[in-house]
C-alpha cells in the first residue's frame, strides 16, 4: 500500500561521494519544495558517515539561497567504508528510526545510490522509509539519466582550461596532453574534447594499448605539423580512466617524434580536482532544481526506491521507467534498474554505451583535420 507523506513528516537530504557543482542548488530546491508541502526537511552532514553518527541538522533556506550559487556541498560529503558493512547499516537504521525519518533523498553517484538502495526497507515512523535518489557526478557514468548534476559545469571548466592552454600552445607550437577526471568513464573527455577543438581524445571505452595510443598520437602529430595546414598546436585530451601515465606518454611521444619534429615540445597538464569545483553553470543549477523538485514530489506521492533522472520527453531509458507527473523531462526509474543499467553502461554493453562508442569512433579520425 502506498503511504503518502503528510504535513509534518520528516525528510532528510544527504549528499555523498564525489561532490558535484549543482548539488547545493538541488539541496535548496528540495528544501523549498518539501517545506512548501509542509514537510520537515532536514540535512545529514557528511553523507553516510554523518547518517551513521546521527548528525542531522536543520536547514536554513536563506543560507541555501546563497549556497545554490556555489560548487561543493554545504552538507559535506564523504566516501564511507563502514556504511556498507552490517555494523554501518545497523547504525544508519537506528538513526533513521530514532530521528523519525519518513523519507531520505540521496544526491550522488553510483556508489551513493547503491547505498540508498540498502536503506529501502529501513523502518520509518509510518512504515518503510521512502528513499529517492538524484544523480550527481561529474563523470556522467550513471544510467537512466542523460545528464547527472555537475557534468555541464565540469565540461565548461575543462573547455575553459583548454582554451587557455591552446593560447600558450599555439604561441610555442607545442603539443599538450590535458588529463581530465571521469574515473572509468570517457564521457567528460569526449564531450569537452569536441567542444574545445581537441586534436585527439583518449578514452578508456576504446580500449587501446599503450603502444597503440603512442602510435596514434605520433601519427597525428606528424600529420598535423607537417601537412602545411597552418596548425600551430596539438591538443590531446586524455581521460583519467586511460591507464597510461600522462608523463610517460609524453616521454614516449617525444622520443618517437624527435627526428621528424625536432622543434615541437610536448607538455602535460593534469586538471585533477579543478574539474570538480567551481561555480555551477546555469544548466546544472536548473537540472539540480528540477530533479530535486521531481524527487521530492515523488516522495510525497509515496514513491520510493527510485532515482529521478533527466530524459527528453518520449525517451524512456528502461521498461521500468515512468514519467514524473510533475515535469515531462523528469523520469523515475527503480534503483535496481538504474544500478543494473549503470553496470552495463560501464561494461560497454548498454544502448547508451554503444551509441557513445559509435559517435566517438566516427568523429575520432577527423578531430585533428
Ligand atoms: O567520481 C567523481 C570523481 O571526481 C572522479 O572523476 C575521480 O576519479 C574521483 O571522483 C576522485 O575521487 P577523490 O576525490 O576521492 O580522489
Amino acid at each position: 500500500m502506498t503511504v503518502k507523506l503528510q504535513a509534518g513528516d520528516r525528510v532528510a537530504l544527504l549528499t555523498s561521494g564525489g561532490d558535484a557543482p549543482g548539488m547545493n542548488a538541488a539541496l535548496r530546491a528540495a528544501a523549498k519544495v518539501g517545506t512548501s508541502l509542509g514537510l520537515d526537511v532536514v540535512g545529514v552532514e557528511d553523507g553516510y558517515v554523518g547518517l551513521m553518527a546521527g548528525r542531522i541538522v536543520a536547514l536554513d533556506l536563506r543560507a541555501l539561497d546563497e549556497a545554490s550559487r556555489r560548487g561543493g556541498t554545504v552538507l559535506g560529503s564523504a566516501r564511507s567504508k563502514v556504511f556498507p558493512t552490517a555494523e554501518g547499516q545497523a547504525k544508519a537504521r537506528e538513526v533513521i528510526a530514532r530521528e523519525r525519518l519518513s523519507g531520505l533523498i540521496v544526491i550522488g553517484g553510483n556508489g551513493s545510490l547503491t547505498g540508498a538502495r540498502t536503506l529501502r526497507d529501513a523502518d520509518g515512523p509510518r512504515g518503510k522509509l521512502l528513499v529517492g535518489g538524484i544523480p550527481a557526478s561529474i563523470d556522467n557514468d550513471l544510467a537512466c539519466t542523460t545528464m547527472a548534476i555537475g557534468v555541464d559545469t565540469a565540461m565548461n571548466t575543462i573547455v575553459d582550461a583548454c582554451d587557455r592552454i591552446a593560447d600558450t600552445a599555439s604561441a610555442h607550437r607545442r603539443t599538450f596532453v590535458v588529463e581530465v577526471m571521469g574515473r572509468d568513464c570517457g564521457y567528460l573527455a569526449m564531450t569537452s574534447g569536441v567542444a574545445a577543438g581537441a586534436d585527439a581524445v583518449l578514452v578508456p571505452e576504446i580500449g587501446k594499448s599503450e603502444a597503440s595510443i603512442v602510435d596514434q598520437v605520433v601519427e597525428m602529430m606528424v600529420d598535423a605539423y607537417t601537412r602545411n595546414t597552418g596548425k600551430r598546436r596539438v591538443l590531446i585530451i586524455k581521460a583519467e580512466g586511460v591507464k597510461v601515465d600522462s608523463a610517460s606518454l609524453r616521454e614516449r611521444v617525444e622520443l618517437a617524434v624527435k627526428e621528424k619534429l625536432p622543434d615541437v615540445d610536448t607538455r602535460v597538464t593534469v586538471l585533477g580536482h579543478v574539474v570538480r569545483g567551481g561555480t555551477p553553470s546555469a544548466f546544472d543549477r536548473l537540472l539540480g532544481a528540477r530533479l530535486a523538485h521531481g524527487a521530492m514530489r515523488a516522495l510525497c506521492d509515496g514513491e520510493s526506491d527510485f532515482m529521478a533522472g533527466w530524459i527528453g520527453p518520449g525517451a524512456m531509458p528502461s521498461s521500468e521507467t515512468k514519467l514524473s507527473p510533475h515535469d515531462p523531462y523528469v523520469v523515475l526509474t527503480g534503483l535496481d534498474a538504474v544500478l543494473r543499467e549503470t553496470e552495463r553502461l560501464m561494461k560497454g554493453d548498454s544502448h547508451v554505451a554503444q551509441w557513445r562508442r559509435k559517435i566517438f569512433s566516427e568523429i575520432e579520425p577527423i578531430l585533428s583535420k
